[in-house]
Formats: structure tokens, C-alpha cells, sequence
């Protein structure tokens, strides 16, 4: 199991459809686990019942997902916010893909479907989260300049180093 965490943008999915790809386990997406199950868009589930039920089921959704079988699991952006589901991060190998907030605007700054983003303190939750990853990170890698297959392979030396010590 390899968990992938960063900001919005920072390129969970890409980079771990290419982990899951090489390592020739199965690419999970909590946020698409969590719209399979609610039955809508995540910005329909913000806008019906509010930031708290979504992190409610996000939890539970990842919960579940690192109980099931190996895979690679990118998590959304916000996932870490919550003390419980960090917890749940605590015996995994967990890679911290790390983009500068300009950058991170450059990518989905116009992305309806992300409802974070409206947010106005948008650049202030980016500055905590970087802390809160980077904590809960077994390794960090700058995500925000090289192509996803030199993060991807960068990771499983970063990982592989980080067993071996
Ligand atoms: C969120 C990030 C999104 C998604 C939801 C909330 C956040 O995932 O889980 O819109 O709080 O940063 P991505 O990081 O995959 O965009």
C-alpha cells in the first residue's frame, strides 16, 4: 500500500496511476469512492449537506479502503485536516506530493467541481496543510516542476530508502 497526500493539484492521480501501474497493483481515488457511494459530485455533496458530512464520509471511505486489498490510494486534498483520519495514516507508507501554491492555482484554479477552492482563505489552507502533510509523510517530493514519471520513481527510491533505515 502506498498513500498519496497533497494539495489540490499537486497530481495524486496521475502520479499513482503510474506507481500503481509499475508496481501492478490497483490505483484507488478516495474522492471517486466517495461519489460511487454517495451517488452525486463531491461539490453537490458540500453543497446538500456541508464540509462536515463529506468529512465524515471521507473517512470512512479510506477507512475501508486501507482495509482492503493493496493498492495505491491517492486522498483528497482535505483528508488530512481531520485528527481520525490521520490516525488511520499512521502505519503506511504515506508520500507527501508537495506544489506551491501558485502552482496549485495554475492547475485547477478555475475547477467548479473542487469546492475548496471558493474558499477565500484558499491560500491560508494551503500553507497549513503543507505542515499537516508533511507531517503525516513517510517521504515528500517536489511535485510541482518534474514530469509524473520522475515523481513516481522518485517515491519508490524515497520509500525504499525510508524502509531500509
Ligand atoms: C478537497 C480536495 C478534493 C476533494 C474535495 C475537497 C480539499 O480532492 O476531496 O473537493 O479539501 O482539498 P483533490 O485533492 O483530489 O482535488
Amino acid at each position: 500500500m502506498i498513500v498519496l497526500v497533497g494539495f489540490m493539484g499537486a497530481g495524486k492521480t496521475t502520479v499513482g496511476r503510474i506507481l500503481a501501474r509499475r508496481l501492478g497493483v490497483p490505483f484507488r481515488d478516495s474522492d471517486v469512492v466517495i461519489e460511487q457511494r454517495a451517488g452525486r459530485p463531491i461539490r453537490q455533496i458540500f453543497a446538500e449537506e456541508g464540509e462536515p458530512a463529506f468529512r465524515d464520509l471521507e473517512h470512512k471511505v479510506i477507512a475501508d479502503l486501507l482495509d482492503g486489498t493493496d493498492s495505491v490510494l491517492a486522498l483528497g486534498g482535505g483528508a488530512v485536516q481531520r485528527a481520525d483520519t490521520r490516525d488511520l495514516l499512521k502505519d503506511v507508507p504515506v508520500a507527501y506530493l508537495r506544489i506551491s501554491y501558485a502552482e496549485a492555482m495554475r492547475r485547477v484554479g478555475g475547477d467548479q467541481g473542487r469546492p475548496m477552492l471558493v474558499r477565500p482563505d484558499v491560500a491560508q489552507l494551503h500553507a497549513e496543510r503543507d505542515l499537516v502533510y508533511a507531517e503525516a509523510a513517510t517521504v515528500t517530493v517536489d511535485a510541482g516542476t518534474s514530469p509524473p514519471e520522475a515523481i513516481a520513481r522518485d517515491i519508490l527510491t524515497l520509500l525504499a530508502d525510508a524502509e531500509a533505515s
